[in-house]
């Protein structure tokens, strides 16, 4: 892991350097209407940077979710991102890895997310089977629907996924 990294909460005053962090991270995509949409709204969002020599070098958001349309304890991980000069440095997992830790003390029983299962299958991550997405995925997405289980209440975890207004844009979803 990264020498200094220190992994806490995203405070207001963070809030230029995320941006910053977003376009570098993602130079063709624009992540920034979602993420600041996201940090608009703390009551459903757990938001986590981490900082090296005080510098912010990474982000992740986990963002609460239902189940069919009724409230559950579930998470959508994204967007994550880490400044291209300190990839490969082990700052992604341990953003995941906090982000989950605490989803669990909150007794958040299931976590999607929809990315690379190379990187996230690393994390824990599976080919989501009981949980589906909020927007039918064209096939070539199939294995980077993924989920995971916090908390041993499998029978309560099946059915779509159902995201707040932020993540209601299909666009985010089949790019
Ligand atoms: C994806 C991302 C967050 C990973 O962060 P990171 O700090 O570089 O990742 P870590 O150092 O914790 O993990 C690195 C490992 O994951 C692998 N990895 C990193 N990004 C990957 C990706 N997109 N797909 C597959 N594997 C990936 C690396 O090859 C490396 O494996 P190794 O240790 O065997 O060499 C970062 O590369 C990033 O910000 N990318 C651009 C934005 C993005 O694609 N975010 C969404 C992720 S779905």
């Amino acid at each position: 892991m990264a020498k200094g990294l220190r992994i806490r909460d995203s405070l207001s005053a963070d809030l230029a350097a995320i941006e910053s962090l977003y376009p570098e991270a993602f130079p063709d995509e624009d992540l920034l209407p979602l993420v600041r949409d996201l940090l608009a709204d703390e009551a459903i969002t757990t938001s986590l940077v981490g900082v090296i020599d005080s510098q912010i070098v990474g982000h992740v958001i986990f963002t609460k979710c239902g189940l069919n349309g009724e409230p559950a304890n579930a998470s959508l991980l994204g967007p994550l991102a880490v400044t291209p000069a300190r990839h490969g440095q082990g700052i992604g997992s341990a953003l995941v890895r906090a982000g989950l830790q605490r989803l669990k003390d909150n007794s958040v029983s299931i976590v999607c997310v929809l990315g690379d299962p190379a990187f996230y299958g690393r994390l824990g991550f599976l080919l989501a089977t009981s949980v589906w997405p909020p927007y039918r995925l064209p096939p070539e997405y199939d294995a980077a629907w993924q989920s995971q289980e916090l908390n041993d209440t499998a029978l309560a975890n099946s059915g779509e996924l159902s995201i707040p207004k932020q993540w209601q844009q299909p666009s985010l979803w089949i790019s």
